[in-house]
Order: structure tokens, then C-alpha cells, then sequence
């Protein structure tokens, strides 16, 4: 199957590219109002842009024409925490994606616990071992969508999710967005160690990266 992705109805063109582009990380992101009404809500339209400085994109849509309560919030504030979705947090993050009105609080929904970040005010979320506190540094319209870039000015990392210094994925259990509502798990793991190019073909002939 070729398509020209400009010539697919609007609904079958999310649901093609959510099912053929996976696995994708969920950043599950919390803000706060300018009223002070906190939120959380999960998106996998995210990635790693840069990692130093430490710099994270989120992708958000928008409701009915209508910003998001999250984008909203990020505009508004200039801050948001991206905490990291695992096994043992996944139905809380679904019940936190329902469309609840901007003066509800998905932490008080999902039943999750609100933890104090030390530079931004957003809450992060106590249950997830990894959370980036962020402050942005651009918001681009692509189509209907904004991405928020926001650089990360702290990192919290559960001791235990740790080997030798780094987030070991076997302690973390994360989990992806697949297309549809369907998920993975991050235990299946296998390891390749990059091609060390040398000689004429190298880009670099001292290529160390
Ligand atoms: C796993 C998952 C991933 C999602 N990814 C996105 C996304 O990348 N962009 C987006 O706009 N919505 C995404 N959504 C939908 C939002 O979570 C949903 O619209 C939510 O209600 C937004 O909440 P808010 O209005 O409090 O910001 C996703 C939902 C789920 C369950």
C-alpha cells in the first residue's frame, strides 16, 4: 500500500500515522493554570530534541478548534513537567487523557499524587520515577498542532530506576503508544553496538560519537 498521506481523509490519516510511526514515549505532562488549577494529560506526539542543554518537544492538538488545557497552560505560564508513563502508572494516565473541563484536576480523576517541583510550579507526579521540569523556549504552529520545546532546568531520577549512573530500562518498566489503544512494554531488549567507521568511507576520520 502507497498513499499520497495529503490525499487520506482527515480521521484515517491519524490513525495511519499513529499506527505505522511506534513505538512512541508518552510524555505525560503537567502544568498549572494561571488560576492555579493543575493538570496532567498524556502525549506521544513527543521527543528528545537536545541533550545539552537538555531540551524535550511536545506535540499538542488541538479540541474542537480550541487550544488544549495543557497548551494553554504552557503558553500562559511558560513551564511544564514531562514525567515519564510506566507500567504501574498506565491506567491513571488514561483515565487522565479524558476531555475534562479546564477547572478539573486530572491528578484528583486518575488518582495521582501531586509532588513539588523545585524550580517550575507545575506539580510533578510523584508515581512516575522520571520527571523533566521545563521551561519553554519556543512553541512552533505546525498545522494544527503547537510544539512546545521546553529546556529542562531540573531532573529527577528515582535512585532506584538506576544502574552505574544511568535509567536502567529493565528497573524503569516504561510503556509506548502504539496506534489505536494499544501500548508495549519496554522489557523485550537487545543491544547493538554502533559501526565504527574508519578510513574513506568514515565522515569523520576520527569519528568517536
Ligand atoms: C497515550 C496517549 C497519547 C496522546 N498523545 C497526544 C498527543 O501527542 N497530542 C495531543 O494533542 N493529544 C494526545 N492525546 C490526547 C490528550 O491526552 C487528550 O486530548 C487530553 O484530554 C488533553 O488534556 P488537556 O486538555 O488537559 O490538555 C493522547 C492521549 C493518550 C491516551
Amino acid at each position: 500500500m502507497i498513499r499520497d498521506p495529503s490525499s487520506v481523509p482527515e480521521r484515517q490519516a491519524y490513525r495511519l500515522m499513529i499506527s505505522a510511526f511506534v513505538p512512541r514515549p508518552i510524555a505525560f505532562v503537567s502544568t498549572v493554570s494561571r488560576s492555579g488549577v493543575d493538570n496532567c494529560a498524556p502525549f506521544s506526539f513527543s521527543m528528545g530534541v537536545s541533550s545539552h542543554p537538555m531540551v524535550l518537544g511536545v506535540s499538542i492538538g488541538e479540541r474542537d478548534g480550541r487550544p488544549k488545557d495543557s497548551a494553554r497552560n504552557i503558553l500562559d505560564t511558560r513551564e511544564f513537567v514531562v514525567n515519564i508513563v510506566t507500567e504501574s502508572i498506565a491506567e491513571k494516565m488514561n483515565i487522565a487523557s479524558g476531555d475534562y473541563a479546564s477547572d478539573v484536576s486530572e491528578f484528583e480523576e486518575a488518582g495521582l499524587t501531586r509532588a513539588p517541583c523545585d524550580v517550575v510550579r507545575p506539580p510533578r507526579i510523584a508515581e512516575s520515577p522520571v520527571a523533566f521540569e521545563c521551561r519553554l523556549i519556543r512553541a512552533v504552529r505546525v498545522a494544527d498542532n503547537t510544539v512546545f520545546f521546553g529546556e529542562a532546568v531540573r531532573l529527577h531520577v528515582d535512585d532506584r530506576m538506576l544502574t552505574d549512573g544511568i535509567v536502567d530500562v529493565r528497573k524503569l518498566h516504561a510503556i509506548g503508544r502504539l496506534g489505536g489503544p494499544q501500548y508495549c512494554r519496554t522489557q523485550d531488549v537487545f543491544e547493538m553496538a554502533r559501526p565504527r567507521i574508519t578510513g574513506p568511507k568514515s565522515a569523520r576520520p576520527t569519528d568517536a560519537r
